[in-house]
């Protein structure tokens, strides 16, 4: 069942690999549950293919010290991402120890037989640090790669096609070593059946996903009731809502600074879409029921969910198909047409590219796009099910203070609709701002709220509720409120600064002692996106000499040159250094592009105003890090 595949009665790797007739360990460290499905999806297909007994292990589930008697016979996969500063994910704590002591330790790897593929995203610093340490240290300990390792670039969106090509490099590698490779015909990892009846629109509790675990960090899910929505700006394909939601009764407590994950519903139009190409529109109220087959694979949809349930709230059918997906849909393919258009586009991956670059390919639309008058009605659901992806939360930075409004959360939400003019002529909506911007338009006795595309500008406001949870994060005020402030954000990553500098002034009109706070603000221009302008000059108006605002704005006619806040930030580079010396606390929200450019600005003051070379300057960094006094909210 999944409690035993999960809990691992042994935590000696090595023991575990001989009593259960393992080949091979597949060890994920994975925060998001990427690294974790690749783990899987690596696991079965070595299975399925070459019949090899594959474990597949939370890093966690055992002490990494016995990695070390790992006999030759068996050989050891690696599949770890990496975090904001070059962390590796929770799960990985003690197997990242472990590697750290391996040189101290002077211990010996020479019986493991290692294969290491990196996740990671380089527009942050810290591309691939975990990867790279690991495989260092394993390597200096006499450990033998088996193939060079690779990584998977999220900021190309390219995890997906880089995982394969490590998969293929693998799977060649076996073929070299003598394994033989069998006939890949689909097997299902998941049982599909439906049950018999229908079930209630009004019947919430369907929505709450399978997989979402309340944690130490993340609460549990609750339908939250919008209580307002306002439009913070509206220009071409962007917009910015500002949206408050009611904790109501509900037992969740948030802070200044944590994050809000809203858990979307996909929109009908594209539910309609697939039951239609799927022609399963007649069944779209039955309850479905999903059982596991294997026991790797982790339910997606919960037990007792009918069909438009499940693609309306549990799986991504809005995200574009992979090229693997497209590959293996073929041998369902109604027609041959059908087969040739998606073996032509799958086979090529340059082709596949040009084509995402200007079509946003969802499943059901290209099921359509191939088979335009045919229905793949030998499409095995569980297929369907496979091939898409658990919905996953989309988080936001909470832009209210738990101090001033602990019972309602205010959500900062740039809604982007990327229109794609081509013969196919689509429009990429973000599906979370856009099922916000819906939500909000909504009665509030409505149980479902779905996008509606495109949406018009937000109407007089009626109020639905969305499902959404809290996770704790780190990026949080200084608990002496005289401690002086540097706050440096671009876009919708002033967003927990709006909380903070409310707070702030907040406690400084009931007399409270308040440090000097600089903030650092960018957008494209006064006029187009400077979201909370008015309250900015409330609260300028109320701090007065304590607040301090320098302005970048990048599209400002007339100006030339495109002014970023790391421009001012590097222009003031004095002032910050002096601020952080006297014990101010510094905090960057925003892109992690922009993120990493001020870094390097502060960087580079450090070493013109203080003359330290690059190791000064990286110790002077680590320590600020280390004390808490710079902080980042980031995000790809
Ligand atoms: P741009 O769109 O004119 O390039 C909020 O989106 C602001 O962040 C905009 O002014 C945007 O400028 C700016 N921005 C874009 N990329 C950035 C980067 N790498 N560093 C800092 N600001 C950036």
């Amino acid at each position: 069942s999944e409690i035993s595949n999960r809990t691992a009665a042994t935590r000696n790797i090595a023991q575990k690999l001989e009593e259960g007739g393992f080949q091979v360990v597949i060890f994920w460290g994975s925060q998001s549950g990427t690294a974790e499905r690749f783990a899987e999806a690596l696991g079965r297909e070595c299975h399925t293919r070459f019949g090899i007994n594959a474990l597949v292990a939370d890093l966690s589930d055992y002490d990494a010290d016995t990695i070390a008697e790992i006999q030759e016979k068996h050989f050891v996969a690696f599949l770890l991402s990496t975090y904001g500063e070059g962390d590796p994910s929770d799960n990985a704590a003690g197997f990242w120890d472990w590697v750290k002591r391996l040189q101290e330790q002077k211990t010996k790897l020479r019986n493991l037989r290692y294969l290491a593929f990196g996740l990671g995203n380089s527009n942050y610093k810290y591309y691939n640090r975990v990867l790279v340490i690991v495989v260092d240290a394993l390597d200096a300990a006499g450990a033998t790669a088996l193939m060079p390792p690779q990584r998977a670039d999220d900021a190309r969106g390219a995890n997906e096609e880089d995982f394969q090509s490590w998969k293929d490099n693998i799977f060649t590698l076996f073929c070299g070593m003598g394994y033989d490779q069998k006939s890949a015909a689909y097997q299902p990892t998941v049982n599909v059946e439906f049950g018999a009846g229908a079930h209630s629109e009004k019947d919430m509790i369907h929505q709450i996903p399978a997989h979402h675990q309340q944690s130490s960090t993340t609460s549990a899910i609750f339908p939250l009731p919008i209580r307002s929505a306002r439009e913070l700006f509206a220009a071409g394909d962007r917009n910015c809502i500002h949206m408050e939601l009611d904790l109501g009764n509900t037992d969740i407590i948030y802070k200044t600074g944590d994050h809000i994950g809203i858990w979307p519903c996909n929109p009908d139009e594209e539910v309609e879409r697939l039951l239609k190409s799927l022609a399963l529109d007649d069944k779209r109220t039955c309850y479905l029921s999903v059982s596991p087959l294997d026991n790797s694979a982790k339910p997606k949809v919960p037990s007792g969910c009918t069909l438009q349930d499940a693609l309306r709230h549990h799986l991504e059918i809005c995200a574009s198909v992979s090229r693997k997906t497209i590959l293996d849909l073929a041998q369902f393919a109604p027609n041959p047409e059908a087969k040739t258009m998606l073996l032509e586009l799958g086979q090529d991956r340059q082709r596949y590219e040009q084509f995402t670059s200007v079509t946003h390919i969802t499943l059901a639309r290209l099921l359509q796009l191939a088979s335009p008058n045919e229905t793949w009605s030998f499409l095995p659901l569980s297929f369907v099910i496979e091939a898409l992806l658990a919905l996953q939360p989309r988080y936001y930075s909470i832009s209210s203070s738990s101090v001033i409004s602990p019972r309602r959360v205010a959500v900062t939400a740039l809604v982007v609709n990327k229109a794609i003019t081509n013969e196919t002529s689509s429009t990429i909506h973000g599906l979370t701002s856009n099922y916000l911007l819906s939500a909000s338009k909504l009665p509030s006795n409505a149980a479902f709220p779905t996008p509606s595309f495109p949406h018009t500008a937000l109407q007089p406001f009626e109020g639905g509720s969305v499902y959404a949870h809290i996770r704790k994060s780190k990026f949080k005020l200084p608990i002496t409120s005289s401690t002086p402030l540097i706050l440096i954000a671009a876009g919708t990553g002033f967003a927990p600064f709006r909380a903070f500098l409310t707070e702030r002034a907040k406690l400084y009109t009931i007399g409270k002692p308040i440090g000097r706070m600089l903030l650092f603000f960018g957008c494209r221009s006064p006029s187009s996106d400077y979201i909370y302008r008015d309250e900015l000059e409330k609260l300028q108006e109320t701090l007065g000499d304590k607040l301090e605002i320098i302005t970048a704005f990048s599209r400002e006619m007339g100006n030339g040159k495109k002014v970023y806040v790391q421009d001012r930030v590097a222009e003031y580079g004095d002032k910050v250094l002096e601020m952080l010396d006297a014990g101010a606390n510094m905090y960057i929200c925003g892109k992690a592009g922009m993120a990493r450019e001020v870094d390097e600005k502060i960087e580079d003051a450090l070493m013109k105003t203080k003359g330290l070379d690059d190791g000064q300057v990286k110790a002077w960094v680590d320590g600020l890090k280390k004390r808490g006094k710079w902080r980042a909210d980031v995000w790809g």
